[in-house]
């Protein structure tokens, strides 16, 4: 070889030496199938149920319900939530099992006489309810593309529930958190108001008894049958509003996902009633032009143009975005490359831009971790993405121990009052009002990403409001920052909504300098509010047609696959 050649090959080999990247941390890697959820005995029954030759739908009803037994928290019968998916032929679609207003709701309904809104009406207790979606969901999915034997899905969740599941500390930690509330909130005490330790077992016999109900009589039991009569019964009696008919008139909603490309990705996430995908998408698209590989993972730029994009976004969710049976969102001038260009015009990179000179963009037309997400990849290749909750943590901490579960605080979700924050901080409009049979404004983002037309990545999270940009940091994280799965869910995150006009970062986990040039910017920077900013789980599939499970050590989750 000629020195000159010598040389050469000695140069690449330092530089590949040089620019060898330290090692990747990956999650679980499966062959075929793979379950990510918030609990291990939910992921495992979900993956129980693919091993059985059950498809990603089939593992959805397992999955979903064993969350109701084992992860009460967020888990629930008495909430509601959406799916997003992609069949193995590239279809796509989206299922809104999101509650809905009674009937008997107003507008006013959570106002005094003055006018003020009443607190904790919206958020504790019978009136915050709103009509549940769960079961009617779980069983439409099935009804549409399921293939096993509805027993075959519900008795692994019975036999859970009779067994017992194992407290965990972080679950000792929010029980004991609770615990004044569930006593104040319900007539008598409840099961859960017990002094529950980490180790310890707890055993729902009742909620296995609904749960055998709804297996022998199917979706009609919640919501015509003995539990629909026991259920509204109850509410009743602790001074809501939720009747029989609510029940009975409940309907879930097939409807069309946000799609919208970013790079070589295209991105599918939730329609109205979320906003999580036309505010995923306005924020992605607002900041795709920006090298945010080479600004580098939450570089001062990086995070810098994210926030701008985030905060126009948030202030368009607040104006513009509510039930799109009830209001006309124009969806698709919200995501257009013209309107987002015209929005981002007037940022620079030298300042922040104050949110009080931010207001909705001109369009004529006519948050924490209390809620959960799981990721289903099946053998066939199909994906799902499903984000369900009861709102806050137990929800309105209402518990009807005859059925075995706790009831959303969903109405919380709606704007009570135009200009009045609910518990995320965020505000709402009249697009957002109260109506009966209305869904709430949701932030939730199930969400599945494409590369070249082939399926790439299942995820979402809890978080309020934080949901969307924690979503948008994990997708960024694999693309632009080239993280595994596992390192796209932990990295740290932050998130701005508009108002309170502050950057929130996970304490301590940002570089001082960075925060330091980012205030004198013109920043404010709050580490205290959220010490966790969404519990993000997901699907990465690799080059070589493995999975990655993703699942966040912020909670409890677990990846089960084969
Ligand atoms: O639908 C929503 O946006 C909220 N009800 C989600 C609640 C949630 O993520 C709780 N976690 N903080």
């Amino acid at each position: 070889m000629k020195l000159k050649n010598i040389l050469i090959t000695f140069t690449i080999v330092l530089i590949c030496f040089n620019c060898k990247k330290k090692e990747q941390v990956r999650g679980l890697v499966a062959n075929k199938a793979m379950v990510v959820s918030a609990r291990t005995e939910a992921s495992n029954i979900g993956k129980q149920i693919l091993e059985q030759g059950g498809n990603a739908f089939d593992a959805m009803m397992a999955t979903d319900l064993a969350l109701a037994v084992a992860y009460p928290y967020a888990g629930n019968l008495g909430g509601g939530g959406f799916m997003v998916y992609r069949l193995n032929d590239g279809s796509i679609g989206a299922l809104d099992y999101r509650e809905k207003a009674p009937l008997a709701a107003t507008k006013d309904m959570y106002l005094d006489s003055l006018g003020n809104v009443i607190p904790n009406l919206s958020t504790r207790g019978a009136m915050a309810v709103g009509v549940p979606g769960t079961v009617a969901g779980v069983f439409e999915a099935h009804r549409k593309f399921g293939t096993l034997p509805i027993a075959t899905i519900i008795q692994p969740v019975i036999d859970l529930a009779n067994k017992g599941f194992i407290v965990t500390k972080k679950q000792e930690a929010r029980l004991t958190e609770k615990r004044k509330d569930f006593l104040k909130t319900n007539k008598d005490t409840i099961l859960f108001a017990k002094h529950w330790k980490e180790n310890d077992k707890i055993i729902q016999e009742n909620i296995a008894k609904t749960l055998v109900s709804i297996m022998v009589n199917g979706r009609d039991e919640f919501y015509k049958g003995e539990t629909a009569k026991i259920l509204a019964q109850f509410i009743q009696d602790n001074g809501g509003v939720i009747t029989k008919e609510d029940l009975s008139n409940y309907k879930v909603k097939w409807r069309t996902p946000i799609t919208f490309n970013y790079g070589d990705l295209r991105i599918i996430s939730m329609s109205p009633p979320s906003s999580g995908g036309i505010a995923i998408a306005q924020i992605l698209k607002s900041v795709e032009e920006y090298d945010l590989d080479e600004f580098g993972h939450n570089s001062i730029k990086t995070i810098q143009v994210l926030t701008e994009a985030e905060r126009r976004a948030y202030a368009d969710r607040s104006y513009y975005l509510g039930d799109p049976d009830f209001v006309n969102v124009p969806q698709d001038k919200l995501i257009s490359d013209a309107y987002l260009e015209d929005r981002m015009s007037d940022f620079s990179f030298e300042k922040a831009t104050p949110s009080t000179e931010i207001t909705h963009g001109t369009i004529d037309i006519i948050e924490s971790d209390e809620t959960t997400h799981y990721s289903i990849i099946d053998q066939f290749g199909n994906a799902i993405s499903v984000t369900t909750t009861l709102n806050s943590g137990f929800g309105s901490k209402l518990y009807c121990e005859e059925l075995g579960f706790f009831l959303n605080n969903e109405m919380d979700d709606f704007s009570s009052k135009p200009g009045v924050p609910n518990v995320y901080g965020l505000i709402g409009a009249k697009a957002n009002a109260i109506l009966p049979e209305k869904r709430m404004l949701s932030s939730m983002t199930p969400t599945i990403v494409e590369k070249d037309g082939k399926l790439l990545m299942s995820l979402g999270t809890p978080g309020g409001s934080t949901i969307i940009t924690s979503v948008l940091q994990t997708i960024l994280n694999v693309h632009e920052f080239d993280m595994t799965m596992k390192e796209a869910v932990e990295a740290p995150r932050f998130h701005h909504q508009w108002l309170p006009d502050e950057i929130r970062m996970e304490p301590n986990r940002f570089d001082k300098e960075t925060i330091s040039i980012l205030k004198k910017k013109g920043y404010t920077i709050n580490e205290e509010r959220s010490p966790v900013i969404g519990i993000v789980d997901g699907i990465l599939v690799l080059a070589d047609g493995k999975l990655e499970g993703g699942a966040d050590s912020r909670g409890d989750d677990a990846a089960s696959g084969f």
